[in-house]
């Protein structure tokens, strides 16, 4: 049990603190014999101490793949936002790659009026009204001209190798193809797939637009909506076939880490055990807006391709509190959304940020979240690191799991496995 107070001033007590973790009866008899009688328990810090002997015992069953085979570096790696590897400090950031910074000034300054778009919800055989776009290197292509002609959907169309994006302002166009699709009766049983990647697909063109405007109570409410179909699908099927899983093979857009980590979490807390519908909507509002402080970075530091200085590090962690601030804009967020975001990058450990909060004193929301944050982070591609293959993700984690819920991490294999 988590205790929150005592009836005795603290430092009349054994403890060092009033709030700690209370493990044992050998606590419980110390806290007897200093003359306490009431204590406050706080039930969300509270939890079942599992013995954590089975789980490594079953950890150590399964065969991950050694550190050394995936990542070329040694030692303690840092793996939050991707920035494997992006930490430090180079002398010519730019020495090797074949653009300028200023190229990716003016690129970044025309990307932001596209959006990534989810091509495995395209669906052959169906018509868009507006123009698809792809990225090649620092280039924005049209992928074919439209003649006041509707454009069918091919195989051809979707054997295209790069990522799909569309303009911002068909955005309402691609909306509306989406809620045709919802419509569509499939005759070989993967209409629950389509409604899926469909509901999938909104969250995210949502997400995007709160990000863009973080304050907008609206956009909260119909964010709030769509994870309430998002909860109601991973509780009918739970599996990774059900279309709301997703393997990342694009690059990394907020929007899309947001709705993965999402669905992550839900998986999670389901399969944890967790049934109460008000504390798994609660988590996946958590994952959905994790990293909604990400607004306020600059995009060159969150897109830059090399690596991050000491400095621009530094502004990259500020996501975390500016999100808890941007949180406190809206007045119906409940307190396990609030611990998924404050605690994503804590690490058991203590060595986390932004309060360097260790094990006891962490939330299952927080951990929870914590997980599905970095495992999407490495399976996603950056400039200046591939996508992680989703074993090579989970044995990378194994590596450093003094920084993460082992309970959780085997029930995260054990989700990803089946
Ligand atoms: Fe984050």
């Amino acid at each position: 049990m988590f205790l929150d107070g005592m009836d005795v001033a603290w430092e009349k007590t054994p403890f060092l603190t009033n709030r700690l973790l209370i493990r044992s009866e050998e606590q419980i008899s110390k806290l007897k014999n200093a003359g306490i009688s009431y204590v406050f328990i706080d039930p969300d810090r509270s939890r079942v101490i599992e013995d954590k002997t089975n789980v490594s015992q079953e950890l150590d069953k399964i065969k991950f793949i050694k550190k050394e085979e995936i990542l070329d570096v040694e030692g303690h790696v840092e793996m939050d936002e991707a920035v494997l590897f992006k930490k430090g400090s180079d002398q010519n950031e730019f020495d090797g790659l074949p653009y300028t910074k200023e190229d990716l000034d003016k690129f970044f300054s025309e990307f932001h009026n596209y959006t990534h778009i989810d091509k495995t919800t395209l669906v052959v055989g169906t018509y868009v009204t507006f123009p698809l776009y792809v990225k090649r290197d620092l280039q924005i292509i049209q992928l074919f001209v439209l003649k006041n002609k509707d454009i069918p959907i091919t195989e051809e169309i979707l054997a295209i190798e790069n990522d799909f994006f569309i303009h911002i302002n068909d955005k309402i166009k691609y909306k509306g193809y989406l809620t045709e699709l919802m419509s569509l009766k499939s005759s070989n049983g993967s209409s629950e797939l389509i409604r899926n990647r469909v509901v999938k697909e909104n969250s995210k063109l949502l997400m995007e637009e709160l990000l863009a405007d973080p304050r907008s109570g609206a956009k909260l409410k119909e964010c709030q909506q769509n994870i309430d179909a998002i909860v109601s699908s991973m509780q009918e099927n739970n599996s990774l076939t059900n279309g709301l899983f997703t393997i990342n093979k694009s690059d990394y857009y907020t929007y899309t880490h947001c709705v993965n980590v999402s669905v992550l979490a839900v998986g999670l807390a389901i399969n944890l055990g967790m049934n109460k519908q008000t504390e798994i909507f609660a988590l996946a509002m958590g994952g959905m807006l994790h990293d909604i402080g990400k607004c306020k970075i600059p995009h060159s530091i969150l897109n830059k391709p090399t690596k991050l200085t000491d400095d621009e590090f530094r502004v990259m962690k500020s996501h975390v509190l500016i999100g808890k601030k941007l949180l406190s804009f809206h007045s119906d967020i409940s307190k396990e959304t609030i611990y998924s975001l404050t605690e994503h990058h804590e690490k058991m450990t203590g060595k986390g940020y932004p309060h360097g909060l260790a094990a006891e004193n962490l939330h299952f929301a927080g951990k929870v979240v914590a997980m599905a944050d970095v495992y999407d982070a490495l399976t996603t591609a950056r400039p200046y690191k591939k996508a992680f293959g989703s074993f090579e993700a989970l044995s990378i984690i194994r590596s450093q799991l003094e920084d993460y819920d082992m309970e959780i991490f085997l029930s995260f294999v054990k989700m990803l496995g089946n």
